[in-house]
């Protein structure tokens, strides 16, 4: 008789990792990042935050202090550290991350000097076990970081702003990924593109909503995610808004999308 063998806590040997890109600043990925992880960690989910960007605003928003970075993305892809002993707790349950310092700015240059320079977080994310989702808080650039979150993952999941500009951009983003997913990472998807910082008393966020909707029909989440201050007070306090204020408009916005994240994700298995 075969043995029962026991599995970590997540459900699958292997994550599923979504990579959280736009080459924009300030559209709303970090928030997304932090806020999707909590609520899917909610949900009862392994979740795994790789913070890939050096200015470790993921990092920040969850607590983890400047000083307890020394094992951090950048000792990951570049000095060789095992990926698991750069994971860190954090407050929520089942949610943890691999936090990131200013030290990761030096890597878009050293990694260009190394071979598999754009599987570099592919390869290490092969180790990482029990965990159901990786979510990979992507830099504001389509440098070589960025190509790594890509290659290594498995959908792309895409803030964007209601602005004016918010479809600028976008198609660069989007030739990007098809590249990508032909040169590099056949089974890149994307996830989904979410509406961030929605502002119902202007009516510019219905127009621009409406326009992203008609170029990208059923890629765009139902879900939008609402301007709300307490989303943007959070931070400061270390903690997503789902700790912080779970009542809130955006909290719940974000486990809505977790919802439709979910979703997605069962129909893609
Ligand atoms: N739904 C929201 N409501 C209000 N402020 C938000 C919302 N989403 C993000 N912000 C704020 O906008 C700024 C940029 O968001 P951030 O997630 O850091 O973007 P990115 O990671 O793309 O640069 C931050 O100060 C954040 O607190
Ligand atoms: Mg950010």
């Amino acid at each position: 008789m075969t043995e029962m063998i026991e599995l970590p806590m997540g459900t699958s040997d292997r994550p599923r990792i979504i990579a959280v890109a736009n080459q924009k600043g300030g559209v709303g990925k970090t928030t997304t990042t932090i806020n999707l992880a909590t609520a899917l960690a909610a949900c009862d989910k392994k979740v795994l935050i790789v913070d890939l960007d050096p200015q470790g605003n993921a990092s920040t928003g969850l607590g983890i202090a400047r000083t307890a970075r020394e094992r951090d993305t950048y000792a990951v892809l570049c000095e060789g550290l095992p990926v698991m002993k750069a994971v860190q707790p954090t407050v929520i349950p089942r949610l943890s991350i691999v936090p990131a310092s200013v030290d990761l700015s030096g890597a878009e240059i050293e990694l260009v000097e190394q071979g598999r320079r754009e599987f570099k977080l592919a390869d290490v994310l092969h180790d990482t076990h029990g965990v159901d989702y990786v979510l990979i808080d992507c830099p504001p650039s389509l440098g070589l970081l960025t190509l790594n979150a890509l290659v290594a993952a498995d959908a792309v999941l895409v803030p964007l702003q209601c602005e004016f500009y918010a479809l600028e951009g976008l198609s660069h983003l989007m030739k990007t990924i098809e590249r990508i997913k032909r040169a590099l990472n056949p089974r890149l998807e994307i996830q989904g593109v979410v509406l961030t910082m929605y502002d119902k008393r202007n009516n510019l966020s219905d127009m621009v909503a409406a326009d992203v909707r008609g170029h990208l029909g059923e890629k765009v989440y139902e879900t939008v995610i609402p301007r709300n201050v307490r989303v943007s007070e959070a931070p400061s306090h270390g903690k997503p808004v789902l700790v912080y204020d779970m009542k809130c408009p955006g909290s719940q916005a974000y486990l809505h999308l977790a919802g439709e994240v979910m979703k997605r994700e069962r129909i893609a298995a």
